[in-house]
């Protein structure tokens, strides 16, 4: 069965910290054989060695970056079974974000996982077999106040996930979309400024996102989701999207002092 296992090859993106590393370490410790990549080479080199991973510094959202990490990786491991693009950014705030902050966040949140899947299907689809995973975001089923460029490219990348799980499916090759609100990583550090919504206070850890993700490699199931309510909020915005938006243009206000 299409499953990760010991001896799998695996590719993780952004694992130079916080998800990533917590993924790469978690698949290196059940025995997998693992490539990682991030665009900060020197945490990379450190958390290769530490963890017993081959490394590859670039960056993994450009159409070079990508072709080269998946070529080094094949080069590594003989065949990728499974890819976990995790790598993410969060830039920009309101309508002041930059057209550069959104043009990155698109690259590096959507469009990279439609370079790598471009370079990896046929491979997949011939041996009947893959995996790929997009560590998406609550803001990519719900929203992110604060942050559009983040919300909405987030939402694109768990659409072209489902898309993947959609055509491919039946070809053995699973699409999986990681979803969570807060983890506690420099990412949520950065972000942190919507208290009650999105704090470290009863954030989940990297690890506990790493447990998760390692018992859905032994399925083919969409969701990696974490925090019950936010399966809860998003049904609860499907069956009704006007109250769901009242309630959250509500904490807007109490957020700006308004309420
Ligand atoms: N921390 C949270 O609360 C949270 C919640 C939901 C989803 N996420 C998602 O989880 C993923 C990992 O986030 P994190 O919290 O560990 O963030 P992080 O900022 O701690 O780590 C992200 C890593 O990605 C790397 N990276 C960024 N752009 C890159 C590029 N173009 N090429 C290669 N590497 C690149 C960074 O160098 C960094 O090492 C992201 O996709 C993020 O959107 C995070």
């Amino acid at each position: 069965m299409n499953v990760l296992a010991p001896g799998s090859g695996v590719v993780v993106t952004g694992a130079a910290r916080g998800i990533g590393k917590a993924l790469a370490t978690r698949f290196v410790a059940e025995g997998c054989r693992v490539v990682v990549a991030d665009i900060d080479a020197d945490e990379l080199a450190i958390v290769a060695d530490s963890i017993g991973a081959f490394a590859v510094p670039g960056d993994t959202a450009s159409a070079s970056g990508s072709a080269a990490l998946v070529e080094a990786a094949r080069e590594q491991l003989g065949k990728i079974d499974a890819w976990y693009g995790n790598a993410g950014v969060d830039r920009g705030r309101g309508l002041e974000a930059s057209d550069h902050a959104w043009l990155t966040s698109y690259e590096v949140n959507v469009l990279a996982h439609v370079r790598a899947a471009r370079l990896l299907l046929p491979d997949w689809v011939e041996r009947g077999a893959g995996r790929f995973v997009v560590t998406s975001s609550s803001a990519g089923l719900l929203t992110l106040l604060g942050s559009p460029s983040y919300a909405a490219t987030e939402h694109a990348e768990i659409a072209f996930a489902e898309w993947l799980a959609a055509t491919y499916r039946h070809q053995g090759v699973v699409a999986q979309a990681i979803v969570a609100r807060s983890v506690k990583t420099a990412m949520l550090e950065r972000s942190s400024g919507l208290p009650g919504f999105i704090s470290a206070e009863g954030a989940l850890t990297a690890e506990e996102v790493a447990d998760a993700v390692w018992e859905a490699g032994q399925t083919s199931q969409f969701w990696v989701s974490l925090e019950p309510d936010v399966a809860e909020e998003y049904a609860a915005r499907a069956a009704d999207v006007d109250t769901w938006l009242d309630g959250v243009n509500r904490f807007r206000q109490e957020l700006d002092g308004h309420a």
